[in-house]
């Protein structure tokens, strides 16, 4: 081990397992390169009030858990701990919005940074891939992202999950719904902190886990009852669409999400083998969000799926995910003109598309035939001086045993013969 270590609440991706983070990246953001979602790359930092004003001054998130610091130049900046504010600041910087395309669907993977307190399924740096739809309300947008995620956790095999949906409201009915709650809750006997809460924002209230505050809550009232016709009809219709695509997704007039530019829908994916960080991923509709960071009005919604505890979902479930083995072919020389024939060959079938290995640093044959079977590899290429003396190569099949003598001349075109007869 060298002298340091990856920083607290970190940790360093290394094959094998790093191949399962690139099968989820690759499992979530293929449902949507299929429905019409353009991929879209922002910088890992950005000037500190665009979270500030975007995610919310009051929320956790910007208040205690962002990397905010300044530029020896004196800008102030922050790591992003999310991606939805930085993905519509840049689609209006680049004007995406008005090519007249409504809704720009963009979607995204990267890292985010947040300084939680560390603990299993919570990171400081962790990754997400998530979707925006940019500048159209309509309830078929909400639900096809909701679709779009569970099409994408159905296709890695998972199925302990479960959607929690609810409604927000929006600007007409939220303002009224939060003063009766605000009166509710100032009556109750909280603590400093969670009174201070109630004024900045109550609904953050109704989702603590504390069991003496829970208890308390019994009788709150709740935004389901109080939301406008419109916010009403436009839920009841993501209800009936999600319903209809045979999403099944369970009503939690709880689920208030940690970010506060939601209004109208929200939802959240929890897996139920991941003990308290079961949020495998979340999202909603963000209305004012456009007009918060000074653009236009926009009507949005989108979505991020964690990347890290989808693994962890996928190792609660047991579930392997079929990894190709990343070697067809391994070539094993022995002495130094085998060396650089195999070399040669490697290179060829390379070029000719066929994923091969060669056994560096000079080892000797027992050493170099572990990494052979390590590697994967459906067959190794195995020369020394007499067979190329005799024009050959010795290439052996891992799975069957197999040796035979190949002709040096046309061992690509055999290997690539026989790889795509086992193929078929
Ligand atoms: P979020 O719920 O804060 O939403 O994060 C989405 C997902 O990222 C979580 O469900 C979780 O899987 C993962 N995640 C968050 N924090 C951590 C952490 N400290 N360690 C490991 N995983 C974590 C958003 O970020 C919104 N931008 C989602 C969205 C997009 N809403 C609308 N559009």
């Amino acid at each position: 081990m060298s002298t340091f270590q990856a920083p607290k609440g970190t940790y360093d991706l290394t094959p094998p397992r790093s191949a399962k983070f690139l099968a989820v990246r690759e499992a979530i953001s293929a449902p949507l390169r299929d429905s019409g979602y353009g991929y879209i790359e922002t910088p890992g930092f950005e000037d500190v009030n665009l979270f500030a004003r975007g995610v919310g001054e009051s929320t956790d998130i910007v208040s205690k858990e962002m990397y905010a610091f300044e530029t020896r130049g004196g800008d102030k900046l922050a790591l992003r701990p999310e991606g939805t504010a930085s993905v519509l600041r840049a689609a209006l910087e680049a004007n995406l919005h008005k090519a007249g395309n409504l809704p720009v669907k963009l979607w995204y993977s990267g890292s985010y940074y947040r300084y939680e307190r560390p603990q299993a399924g919570r990171y400081r740096h962790f990754s997400q891939v998530g979707a925006e739809a940019i500048g159209a309300e309509d309830p078929a947008l909400d639900a096809e992202l909701i679709i779009l995620a569970d099409q994408a956790y159905r296709s890695l095999g998972l199925t302990e999950f479960r959607i929690l949906l609810n409604s927000l409201g929006d600007k007409e009915c939220r303002p009224a719904y939060r003063e009766v709650l605000q009166d509710f809750l100032r009556d109750l006997d909280l603590d400093e902190e969670t009174r201070r809460r109630i004024e900045i924002n109550p609904l953050r209230v109704l989702d603590d886990k504390r069991a003496d505050v829970q208890k308390q809550l019994v009788g709150a009232p709740m935004l389901r009852d109080h939301l406008c016709d419109a916010c009403k009809a436009y839920h009841e219709e993501v209800r009936v669409l999600l319903t209809a695509a045979g999403v099944v997704y369970e009503d939690d007039e709880k689920l208030v999400r940690g970010l506060d530019y939601y209004t109208r829908t929200t939802f959240e994916f929890v897996h139920d083998g991941l003990g308290s960080q079961s949020a495998v991923g979340g999202g909603g509709r963000y209305d004012g969000l456009s007009e918060m960071i000074g653009g236009p009005a926009l009507p949005s919604v989108g979505w991020a799926l964690g990347v890290d505890r989808t693994v962890l979902a996928l190792e609660a479930e047991g579930i392997e995910l079929p990894i190709p083995a990343a070697t067809s072919v391994y070539a094993v020389p022995l002495g130094e003109e085998a060396r650089r024939v195999l070399f040669g060959v490697v290179t060829q079938l390379r070029r000719e598309g066929v994923a091969a290995d060669f056994a560096f640093g000079g080892r000797g044959l027992k050493g170099a035939m572990k990494s052979a079977n390590r590697s994967g590899a459906r067959f190794t290429i195995v020369a020394g001086e007499r067979d190329l003396a005799e024009g050959n190569v010795q290439l052996k099949d891992m799975e069957s045993g197999e040796q035979e003598a190949v002709a040096l001349a046309d061992v690509t075109g055999t290997i690539r013969g026989k790889l795509s007869a086992s193929d078929g």
